[in-house]
């Protein structure tokens, strides 16, 4: 299965993903993990961090080789979700090249539908486990007593709000793209976890 998750950013990619590859055994790929890793390794570039932590996209190039990479490893072997990426037409133009090199085709591209009043307050309030990468949220899904949690620099108010605009202004194009290669399902992403999972599965068709 090679699925792509394409949402606002809070509208719940990351949580639906964990729940999602352990259904079907595939990885989860999340370029924004992967630029998080490498800002803890202090392999990323001091730019790109300074844009990632105000809100902006990192250049194309970047984050398309990371992919090109990663595909390539033994345990995407039977596919893999793509978390985050694409996100620009250009992004989507080059995965379709990679893909196309290896002989393999996207089954489907998810949307997931929130709207931003409610993404704002799921970011503002989301704290994510260092050690596990488990998501919570302090109000919905509050962590347990004594986790080790982080808050994302990306998470603070005024970041929040330039990402929402960037995902509008940048990443919707993707939509129609997706739209007319037949690829795009939409999924409402409001609700609780676990009836959005039952809405992503029947979607897929599983
Ligand atoms: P990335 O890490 O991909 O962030 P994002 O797209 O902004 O998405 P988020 O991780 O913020 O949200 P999510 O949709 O995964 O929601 P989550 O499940 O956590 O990217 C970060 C940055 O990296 C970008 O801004 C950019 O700089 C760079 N980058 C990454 N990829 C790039 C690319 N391809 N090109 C260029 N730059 C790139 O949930 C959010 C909160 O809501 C949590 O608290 C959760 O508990 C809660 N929640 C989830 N589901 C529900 C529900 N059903 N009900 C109530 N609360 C819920």
């Amino acid at each position: 299965m090679l699925i792509v998750l394409v949402g606002p950013p809070g509208s719940g990619k990351g949580t639906q993903a964990k729940l999602l590859i352990d259904r079907y055994g595939i990885p989860q790929i999340s370029t924004g993990d992967m630029l998080r890793a490498a800002k803890k390794n202090g392999t990323l570039d001091k730019d790109i961090l300074a844009l990632m932590d105000r809100g902006g996209l990192v250049p194309d190039q970047v984050v398309i080789d990371l992919i090109d990479r990663r595909i390539d490893e033994a345990d995407c072997k039977n596919g893999f979700l793509l978390d985050g990426f694409p996100r620009t037409v250009p992004q989507a133009e080059a995965l379709g090249a990679l893909l196309e090199k290896r002989s393999r085709k996207l089954d489907a591209v998810i949307q997931l539908d929130v709207a931003r009043g409610l993404l704002e307050e799921r970011l503002i309030h989301r704290r994510t486990d260092k050690r596990t990468g488990q998501i919570y949220h302090l109000v919905y899904s509050p962590p347990p007593p004594g986790a080790d949690l982080e808050h994302r620099a990306d998470d603070q108010p005024a970041a929040v709000g330039k990402r929402l605009d960037v995902y509008e202004e940048m990443t919707a194009a993707l939509l129609p793209y997706y739209q007319a290669k037949g690829l795009l399902r939409r999924v409402d992403g409001v609700g609780k976890p676990e009836e959005v999972t039952s809405r992503l599965l029947a979607a897929l068709g599983t």
